[in-house]
């Protein structure tokens, strides 16, 4: 991590999140650190962050590129006393957190379904939440949350390079992980407050307004099946809403989605 681990600490201290942290040079995966923790019975607001991951996960069982000293790797243990088929909401608010925290440091940010951020089209960040359920309850949820950083564009494997970027491609700077860090927490924490006081309307009108998808005609891709058509909100759950060419609304749980026109 750039800079002095132990004043880091102390900026965190008395937040939400990172006030309990957990830092490592390398990991498997933050999510999975995160969950061992949490079946530990951690708290709220823990976080995990690593320098590099060796197993690093997408969504849809993908590899996410984890090299060391340059992007930002963390997962936080989020523990809402709300009904679990809200779960789903977690990862959507967290996109909209990485919004504000980016906008800070470039324009053009926005979020696609389900939950990428993206700077002018291309992605820079990946959200992939795991939750802890049993019988009608949520134990924990870990969130995970990848950013590319300081990535130039030659260390992006040659598959995604075309599609993916990061905050100093995009700035022409090199930005300290550690400020980054502060602020996502901080955004993040004011989300999950917002989203445990005022419910989910709020975060999904945010979310709503930071996505250029909403009323163009889209196809979504899950596994073999491919649904199309435009794109017109998300329900309670996070889901997508579609109108198809038939005029019957379809919700669309999981998938990559892509604007056709
Ligand atoms: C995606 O877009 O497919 C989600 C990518 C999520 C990557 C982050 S990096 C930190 C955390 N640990 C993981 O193993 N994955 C998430």
């Amino acid at each position: 991590m750039d800079g002095n681990l132990e004043l880091f600490k102390k900026s965190l201290a008395g937040k939400l999140f990172g006030k309990n942290l957990h830092f490592y040079q390398e990991v498997h995966s933050t999510n999975d650190t995160a969950f061992s923790l949490g079946m530990h019975n951690a708290a709220e607001g823990t976080a995990v962050i690593a320098d590099s991951q060796t197993g690093g996960k997408g969504r849809l069982q993908r590899r996410w590129h984890s090299p060391p000293g340059d992007n930002l790797y963390t997962s936080v243990i989020l523990k809402p006393e709300f009904e679990t088929f809200r779960a789903s909401q977690i990862p959507l608010m967290a996109g909209v957190a990485v919004a504000r925290a980016l906008d800070h440091y470039c324009s053009g940010i926005t979020l696609k379904w389900p939950n990428d951020v993206m700077i002018r089209g291309k992605k820079v960040c990946g959200i992939l939440s795991q939750a802890k359920l049993s019988a009608n309850k949520i134990n924990f949820i870990v969130l995970g949350i990848g950013i590319n950083v300081n990535m130039d564009t030659h260390r992006f494997p040659e598959e995604i390079r075309n599609i993916a970027t990061s905050l100093a491609i995009e700035t022409g700077a090199i930005i300290s992980r550690q400020e980054l860090i502060i602020s996502l927490y901080e955004n993040l924490e004011k989300c999950y407050k917002q989203l445990l006081q005022k419910g989910f309307i709020p975060v999904r009108q945010e979310w709503l307004r930071l996505a250029p998808m909403i009323g163009r005609q889209m196809k979504i891709v899950f596994k073999n099946e491919a649904i199309e058509g435009t794109a017109v909100g998300l329900d309670d759950n996070g889901s997508l809403i579609l109108m198809t060419a038939e005029n019957k609304a379809i919700t669309v749980s999981a998938g990559d989605s892509t604007i056709m026109r």
